[in-house]
C-alpha cells in the first residue's frame, strides 16, 4: 500500500486493548485495522463509504472505517473480533450461525456490526425498524431475509442492551 505524507504516532484503543501506530494521519482506519493491527473482520468493499463491508463501532455508532481518517478517532473502536467474550459468541453471531446467514460472506462483517449498533440502541426492533436500520448495508448475495431473521432471533434472546 502507498502511504504519503508526514507520519504521526496515533494511539488507538481497539477491542479493549491499547495500540500505537505510526501512519499518515489521513490513513483510513480500515487500513490500520487490517494492515497494522491484523484485524481482518472489517472488509474492503467499495472504499467509498457506500457498501458497509468495513463497518466498525465507535462510541456506539456503526462507522464506515474506509472513509474514517485514523487521526479523527478519539473513542474506543470495536471490531467484529471484539464481539465474542470468554469463548462465548455474541447473540448476533450465534443467530447468524443458527440461521445460516452468509452466502459468500464478504458483507457479513458490516451486517453484524451494523445490527449490533442498532440492537444496542433498540434491543427489540420491529421488522420495519430492522429494515430501516440495516438499509444501505449491502449484500450482493441477497441474504437480506436471513439477516432479518437472525436479527429477530438475537433480539428475542436479549432482555435489554446487547453486551459487546
Ligand atoms: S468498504 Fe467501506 S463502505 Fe464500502
Ligand atoms: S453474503 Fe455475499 S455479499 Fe453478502
Amino acid at each position: 500500500m502507498i502511504r504519503l505524507g508526514v507520519m504521526a504516532k496515533i494511539n488507538l484503543k481497539v477491542n479493549g486493548s491499547p495500540h500505537t501506530v505510526e501512519v499518515d494521519p489521513s490513513t483510513p482506519l480500515l487500513y490500520v485495522l487490517r494492515n497494522d493491527l491484523d484485524l481482518h473482520g472489517p472488509k474492503f468493499g467499495c472504499g467509498l463509504g457506500q457498501c458497509g463491508a468495513c463497518t466498525v463501532i465507535i462510541n456506539g455508532t456503526a462507522v464506515r472505517s474506509c472513509v474514517t481518517p485514523t487521526s479523527s478517532v478519539k473513542s474506543e473502536i470495536t471490531t467484529l473480533e471484539g464481539l465474542a467474550h470468554n469463548g462465548q459468541l455474541h447473540p448476533l453471531q450465534q443467530a447468524w450461525i443458527d440461521e445460516q446467514v452468509p452466502q459468500c460472506g464478504f458483507c457479513q462483517n458490516g451486517q453484524i456490526m451494523t445490527a449490533k449498533a442498532m440492537l444496542d440502541k433498540n434491543p427489540h426492533p420491529t421488522d420495519a425498524q430492522i429494515r430501516e436500520g440495516m438499509n444501505g448495508t449491502l449484500c450482493r448475495c441477497m441474504s437480506y431475509n436471513r439477516i432479518q431473521s437472525a436479527i429477530k432471533k438475537a433480539s428475542s434472546k436479549t432482555a435489554g442492551k446487547v453486551a459487546a
